[in-house]
This record gives C-alpha cells, sequence and structure tokens, in this order.
C-alpha cells in the first residue's frame, strides 16, 4: 500500500465492495423489521460506530440506535476470552427489539458475552448483525446477518484498528504480520 500506509499490505474488501453489501443488508433488516415500530439498534463500541452509521442511514423502518462499550483483548493477538462492559445501554430492553450490530467476529467471545448478557435482560426477539467474521475455530455464536467472511489475518479500516491506527480509512485492509507480531 505504499509510501502512505506502509504498516498495510493490502485492501482486503473495497469501498465500494462495502457500501454495496450494507445496502444489501439494510434492505435486508427492513424487509424482515416492516411489522415493527420499535427496532432498538445497539453498536458496540469502538469498532461499530461506522458500520452502524452507514446501516441506519440505509435502513426504511423506524429505529433508535443505542451503544455499549466493552473491554476483550486491548491492543495485543492475545484473548483471553475475559469480557468487561465499560460502558452500558441508557435504557433497559425488556419486551423491545434488539438488533445487535459487530464489527467483527474474531474468538466469539465478545458476542457469546453479549448474546447472553442481553437475552437475560429479556427482549422481545434478539438478532445479531456482524459485518466481518474470521474464518477459524472460534465459539459458535448466532449470526443472523453477515457481511463478509474473511480470512483469519489482521485487518483494519472502517470501525476496526490497530492500537486504535486506521480506524476511520473507508475501507478494510489487512495489516502487515511485521506490524503486530511481538505484540
Ligand atoms: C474487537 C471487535 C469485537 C471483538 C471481536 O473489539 O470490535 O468487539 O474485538 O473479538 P472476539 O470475537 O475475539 O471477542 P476490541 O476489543 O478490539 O475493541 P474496539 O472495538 O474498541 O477496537
Amino acid at each position: 500500500m505504499g509510501d502512505i500506509y506502509p504498516d498495510l499490505a493490502r485492501v482486503l474488501i473495497s469501498e465500494e465492495k462495502l457500501q454495496e453489501r450494507v445496502v444489501e443488508l439494510a434492505d435486508q433488516i427492513t424487509r424482515d423489521y416492516s411489522d415493527s415500530d420499535d427496532l432498538y439498534m445497539i453498536g458496540i463500541l469502538k469498532g461499530a460506530f461506522i458500520f452502524l452509521a452507514d446501516l441506519a442511514r440505509k435502513l426504511e423502518v423506524p429505529h433508535i440506535v443505542d451503544f455499549m462499550a466493552l473491554s476483550s483483548y486491548g491492543q495485543t493477538t492475545t484473548t483471553t476470552g475475559a469480557v468487561r462492559i465499560l460502558m452500558d445501554l441508557r435504557e433497559p430492553i425488556e419486551d423491545r427489539n434488539i438488533l445487535l450490530i459487530e464489527d467483527i467476529v474474531d474468538s466469539g467471545h465478545t458476542l457469546s458475552y453479549l448474546y447472553k448478557t442481553l437475552l437475560g435482560r429479556r427482549p422481545a426477539t434478539l438478532r445479531t448483525c456482524v459485518l466481518l467474521q474470521k474464518e477459524r475455530d472460534a465459539l459458535d455464536v448466532p449470526i443472523d446477518y453477515l457481511g463478509f467472511s474473511i480470512p483469519d489475518v489482521w485487518v483494519v479500516g472502517y470501525g476496526l484498528d490497530f492500537a486504535d491506527k486506521h480506524r476511520t480509512l473507508p475501507f478494510i485492509a489487512e495489516l502487515k504480520p511485521e506490524a503486530y507480531e511481538g505484540t
């Protein structure tokens, strides 16, 4: 990726492909929730903020947006499976139609934890929309809407980061292994 992004290996998903897929997902969600007037979308910070913003603006059903912040494995490649809520929802979700928005499922620990936690709050329905899922051994998590399956490489852009860098790139890129080896 030349001089501008020396730590990126290649573009994995272009801006155009991302936007096309977001529209397809939004159409599918609009159809599925056409009878609903209380869709409650929950974005998981920080990674999901760009995907959620684009997706929500393409939806043609009434919805509100809320966020949760979690911590999982920080800035290293070592995943412990430990997940902690740093910031919770503003409202109770009992009897509401919940759509959880995540940027990526990697080990599956975050989504698994979130799913169980939110289910315990007794929503009317709980579905998940995930932009990227890595092709690797992971926890079996329920994904209702999936953007792309990707190889098991470190990806950045469109919300995803490496040590908080590259989050606002409009495309998804693969990080060079030497950029994160040893972290
Ligand atoms: C990333 C990503 C998911 C989670 C997926 O978040 O946004 O929430 O990891 O990994 P898992 O399937 O192995 O649990 P991260 O903790 O990096 O925080 P961030 O979104 O604030 O960057």
